[in-house]
């Protein structure tokens, strides 16, 4: 037997088993066809990553869709992209501070004004793993913005959401949930050393432990509420880590290959909480509670 069989084998196990992994945590395919002309979709943080996408497959289909973003450069930026690629012209900037409960406050008291209706809100922006700053209010800023603001979002825009039903609550978490413990004497990391990772994994927890308590609230509203883990896709996510930007993180993460639009182009990542969202499972059982992974 020649001496290069047994590590050329081994080389092709790693490196089979890691496109298999990538494949896996990736997520699946989303095989719905379904369009949503004329309903109104709010995607919060959707200048960038997985938002971004979102708001483009929703757009695609049709929907009237709001990109909810603190910087107005990059929303604006990022709906005229959008509105160029898919030809759908009810597709808006409006901005959207989640670290700040008077830009949450200015923000749904517009919208509930202006829009007629809201469907469909996804509630997708995050930070992970920052340093340890505080939201404009003083609340550490992972749980303020992943779970409070869109908390406060959520709940402000619950009348609108009633009245527009058959509607829909997206809440995006993340599988570190599963590593998530609330520490209900010190929220705000003042007693603790702060720990950038379990301030991630408190927030995601959060959203995850208060979607099921909404979702038993809503029972009989005709307004469904789910929170789901989107895959694991190269965005701007790990900026604060320096991760995704490394070579390791371009090799192990990838685009997500999620969509059933034959048109998606492969560089980008695609919406896996669009895919989660238009599940045809969620259609058949009703949910209003589930996390989705
Ligand atoms: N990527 C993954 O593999 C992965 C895995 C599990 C879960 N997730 C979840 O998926 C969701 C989307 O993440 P992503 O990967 O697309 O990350 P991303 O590329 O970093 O996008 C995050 C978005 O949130 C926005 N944002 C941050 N702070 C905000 C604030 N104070 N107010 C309003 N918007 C704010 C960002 O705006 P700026 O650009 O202005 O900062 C950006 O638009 C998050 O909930 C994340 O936890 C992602």
């Amino acid at each position: 037997m020649s001496r290069y069989v047994l590590p050329l084998s081994v080389l092709g196990t790693a490196v089979g088993g890691a496109v298999l992994l990538k494949d896996f945590v990736a997520g699946g395919a989303c095989p719905s066809k379904a369009t949503i002309p004329g309903k109104t979709v709010i995607v919060t943080g959707a200048n960038t990553g997985i938002g971004k996408q979102t708001a483009l497959e929703l757009a695609k289909r049709g929907g009237n869709i709001i990109l909810a973003c603190r910087d107005m450069e990059k929303c604006e930026a990022a709906a005229k992209e959008i509105r160029g690629e898919t030809l759908n012209h009810r597709v808006n900037a409006r901005h959207l501070d989640l670290a700040s409960l008077k830009s949450i406050r200015e923000f749904a008291a517009k919208v509930t004004e202006e829009e007629e209706h809201v469907h469909i809100l996804i509630n997708n922006a995050a930070v992970m793993r920052c340093p340890h700053w505080t939201t404009e209010d003083g609340f550490e800023m992972q749980l303020g913005v992943n779970y409070l603001g869109h908390f406060l979002l959520t709940n402000l825009l619950l009348d609108k959401l009633k009245a527009s039903a058959p509607s829909r609550i997206i809440n995006v978490s993340s599988l570190a949930h599963v590593a998530g413990h609330i520490d209900f004497e010190d929220l705000n990391w003042e007693k603790r050393k702060y720990d950038t990772k379990a301030a991630y994994c408190q927030s995601k927890l959060a959203v995850v432990i208060s979607t099921k308590e909404l979702s038993r609230r809503l029972q009989g509203t005709g307004v469904t509420v789910n929170a789901l883990h989107p895959g694991v896709a190269r965005t701007e996510l790990g900026r604060h880590t320096g991760m995704h930007s490394s070579a390791f993180s371009s090799f192990t993460l990838g685009n997500l290959r999620l969509t059933a639009d034959a048109n998606h182009k492969p560089s980008q990542p695609t919406s896996a909480s669009f895919l989660k969202l238009r599940n045809p499972e969620d259609h058949k059982c009703g949910v209003t509670h589930q996390l989705h992974l």
